[in-house]
């Protein structure tokens, strides 16, 4: 693999997980799938994770923050368990020492965070409530900060919902059924990344229930202009922080 490894965010990029085979992280018994990222060990990362029953991974310090989505099993730390379906930001500076007693396969992302969002959030979105969202599609919002913006959104078989533009881009990990547009079917399991300005129309047949991050994948001038502010992107280094 070359670094940085999908890092364009001009372009557009369609990974079903489903169909990758894990590979070998630093510490045995934990295995990703690498998405994208900066650097072999560091810096901007995502990535599928999987820790088999009994994995421990060493303590850790996440520079520019941890946002994970717990897909199976159950994910811990020093802190408290977190059961599949548990979404999970630990901010910038923030570190701990995870582990899983029963296994567990996690969505992350690291080093992410915009500046100023110091917010740690921990939501069993099994246990929240979904609110009303557009037509038949039920909304659970997870996070908002700055120009980005994470939910849950439920669709019912058959929904439709409106052709739109995405400002600042989207990511979209279809966690239950299959997400559909003009473009392409979306199995569970699917990571799409589509970028600042892209559109689409999107539908399913049956139902889906999809994890949504917009407002993220500004291109670096812009980002600079409205969430860095003029020199002051932070520079990770080459911290070792984990998956
Ligand atoms: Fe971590
Ligand atoms: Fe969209």
């Amino acid at each position: 693999m070359k670094f940085p490894h999908n890092l364009d965010y001009s372009k557009r990029l369609v990974i079903d997980t489903s169909k990758l085979a894990l590979e070998p992280s630093s510490l045995p018994g934990v295995e990703r799938i690498p998405l994208e990222r900066e650097n072999p060990e560091s810096g901007l990362t995502t990535s599928i994770v999987r820790y088999e029953a009994g994995a421990t991974f060493s303590e850790h310090i996440h520079p520019g923050g941890e946002e994970i989505f717990v897909l199976e099993g159950e994910f811990a730390d020093e802190f408290g368990s977190y059961p599949a379906g548990t979404y999970i930001r630990n901010p910038p500076g923030s570190r701990h020492s995870p582990f899983s007693r029963i296994g567990c396969k996690l969505f992350v992302k690291l080093n992410q965070f915009q500046p100023g969002d110091t917010k740690r959030v921990v939501v069993n979105t099994t246990e929240k409530e979904w609110l009303l969202g557009q037509g038949d599609l039920k909304v659970m919002p997870l996070a908002d900060f700055g120009t980005e913006s994470t939910a849950l959104v439920k669709w019912p078989e058959g929904a439709a919902f409106v052709p739109h533009t995405h400002f600042g881009g989207e990511e979209i990990f279809v966690l239950e059924g299959t997400f559909i547009d003009e473009k392409g079917e979306y199995p569970t399991g699917t990571w799409i990344r589509s970028p600042h300005l892209s559109n689409h129309d999107p539908f399913v047949k049956e139902g889906c229930t999809i994890l949504v991050k917009t407002g993220h994948l500004l291109p670096l001038e812009l980002s600079r202009e409205i969430v860095h502010g003029p020199g002051n992107i932070a520079d990770l280094g080459n911290v070792v922080e984990g998956f």
